[in-house]
């Protein structure tokens, strides 16, 4: 296929402002002086030692010696491509945010694919999450989705984070695996916290080895809030649906192509744009009522649970095309900032413990990464509108503000930006109504970490099934301590005893020897009477 010819996005249109052609240039210094020489440097006589005063050879190597930034703390391997999203119809009826109310609006997206525990230079095709996180420049500011390609997550609690990470990571004396779940401590923290069974039934799936970006389903995780004009509220999960389908490799696929092509997804990314044919995701809600939030045997704010499909459909509102490659790694997959905390008028955020605790991590780490307050000025960054505010100086401040006032409420200047609290147009936190006392525990039903796991396990074909074991096989068996490899089987067998069965049979240890007979009569609708749930004895 030809690339179709496409308009620039307004956002694309804004980072054109920024892009320098070096094409039949002369050479200059970062000061603009035309460079005579770049290949020898300047010194004592032909045999003698390099001058200090070469100013070209030390801005050179200076600039090289910094080129560097941390990579991301998690999710370091990813690619990025640019693209506009376009709602169906109108969602007036549930959200105010305007970039969701005209079918001929295309809003400007950027995506970033990330893989989440190998560092920047790792292989593509390992077995993991994958990263999805859409920022969209919308005409009210940018709105970051930061989702992943599984509808859930490990922890329940944004506070366990540290400890799953360096537990997932690789381990601190050898840095030893580089990027595979494979590893003692990984298994021994999985056998540690009950409630991440069901993200390592997804995880050892066949989502875990996706066969293209183009071809995975990306989720916001997260219970949100979507709020329309009226200040009416409806809780809200977010769904990326691939027009191609889901579709994965077979682990002997995944393991090869790690050797022969290790950016094997970032090229099919890259080549498919190219070749003008678009990746397009359909944008899809799960919406429940407020009224109806305890209507379920779960807490809709738990991480660890879906909210199943049967019981809440999910609404197609709307599609997203990527329709550009980035012009320049580093200047915008790299120094892309994701943060859920970047919300328009509309969208709201949930009690859930995981998500609260991710509104001050993204931020925080940015700082660092990105080298001070300023890096929303970065190109990337930028949402497509001004931004006018009392936020002045910081490293690398690229903005000229005007005028002696920074300061608010002032009487020296008028037509000054200031807030009107309660006048039209200002992002307005809901309302939601919060009391009680200081507490560190949960609602009961987040203990209940195997009813949604036996759910996923019930619903897999055969084929799915025996890949799943499979893969037990090979990450665990890869567990040098026996313990561990044991606790593994007995957590499993609260899921299913044939599971259990068939992952001893693969890691050298017993059959699981407890019962896993205590039952909890589903109230759901959708987890019927062959769903029937059982908790740990
Ligand atoms: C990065 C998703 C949980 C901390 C990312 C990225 C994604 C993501 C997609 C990469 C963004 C990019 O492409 O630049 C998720 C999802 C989560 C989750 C879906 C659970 C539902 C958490 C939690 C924390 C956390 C609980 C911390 C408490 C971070 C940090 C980064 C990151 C620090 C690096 C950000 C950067 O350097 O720009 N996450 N994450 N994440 N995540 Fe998460």
């Amino acid at each position: 296929k030809k690339p179709q010819d496409h308009q620039p996005t307004k956002k694309q249109q804004q980072l054109e402002d920024f892009k320098v052609n070096h094409e039949g240039k002369d050479l200059t210094t970062d000061q603009g002086t035309k460079v005579s020489n770049t290949s020898e440097s300047l010194k004592a006589g032909q045999r003698g030692p390099t001058i200090m005063e070469d100013f070209h050879f030390r801005e050179k190597v200076t600039h090289f010696d910094h080129e560097r930034i941390p990579e991301r703390v998690v999710h370091a391997r990813g690619f990025g491509a640019h693209g506009y999203f376009q709602v169906y119809e109108p969602l007036t009826d549930i959200t105010r945010a305007k970039f969701l109310q005209d079918p001929n609006v295309k809003t400007p997206v950027f995506v970033r694919f990330s893989t989440v525990v190998g560092s920047r230079g790792s292989a593509d095709t390992v077995r993991d999450v994958r990263g999805f996180a859409t920022k969209f420049y919308t005409e009210e500011g940018n709105f970051d989705l930061v989702g992943n390609n599984m509808p859930i997550f490990f922890i329940q609690d944004a506070i366990k984070f540290p400890d799953l990470v360096h537990a997932i990571k690789p381990e601190p004396d050898n840095e030893i695996p580089q990027a595979s779940a494979a590893h003692d401590t990984f298994w021994d923290w999985v056998v540690n916290n009950q409630e991440t069974t069901h993200m390592i039934m997804w995880l050892l799936s066949d989502r875990g080895i996706p066969r293209s970006f183009r071809m995975m389903e990306g989720f916001g995780v997260h219970t949100f809030r979507l709020v329309n004009e009226q200040g009416k509220a409806r809780f809200v999960k977010f769904h990326w649906k691939p027009k191609l389908g889901v579709h994965s490799l077979t682990w002997d696929e995944a393991q090869k192509i790690a050797g022969k092509d290790p950016d094997f997804n970032r090229k099919d990314l890259w080549d498919a744009i190219n070749n003008g044919e678009y990746p397009e995701f359909e944008l899809g809600l799960q919406i429940i009522e407020e009224e109806q939030e305890f209507d379920f045997d779960f807490d809709i704010l738990d991480a660890t649970k879906i909210w199943p499909e049967e019981q809440v459909p999910v609404k197609i509102v709307g599609k997203m095309t990527l329709n550009k490659n980035q012009d320049n790694f580093f200047a915008e997959t790299e120094q892309a900032a994701f943060h859920m905390g970047n919300v328009v008028p509309g969208i709201d955020f949930t009690n859930d413990p995981l998500l609260q605790g991710r509104l001050f991590s993204y931020l925080d780490t940015q700082l660092l990464r990105l080298g001070g307050p300023n890096f929303h000025e970065i190109p990337i960054n930028r949402p497509i509108i001004q931004y006018y505010n009392n936020q002045r100086d910081g490293f690398h401040r690229m903005t000229i503000d005007q005028g002696k006032v920074a300061y608010f409420p002032n009487s020296i200047r008028q037509n000054y930006p200031m807030p009107q609290p309660g006048k039209d147009g200002g992002y307005e936190h809901y309302q939601e109504k919060v009391e009680g006392r200081k507490v560190r525990t949960r609602s009961e039903s987040f203990n209940d970490h195997f009813s949604q796991a036996r759910l996923f396990w019930n619903s897999m074909s055969p084929a799915e099934k025996k890949h799943i074991i499979k893969a037990f096989h090979f990450e665990v068996g890869n567990v040098m301590d026996k313990k561990i490899r044991q606790k593994v089987v007995d957590l499993f067998n609260q899921v299913d005893g044939n599971l259990a069965r068939e992952i001893a049979k693969g890691i050298g240890v017993e059959p699981p020897t407890k019962k896993n007979t205590m039952s909890i009569t589903a109230t759901s609708p959708a987890l019927s009477q062959e769903n029937t749930v059982k908790t740990p004895q």
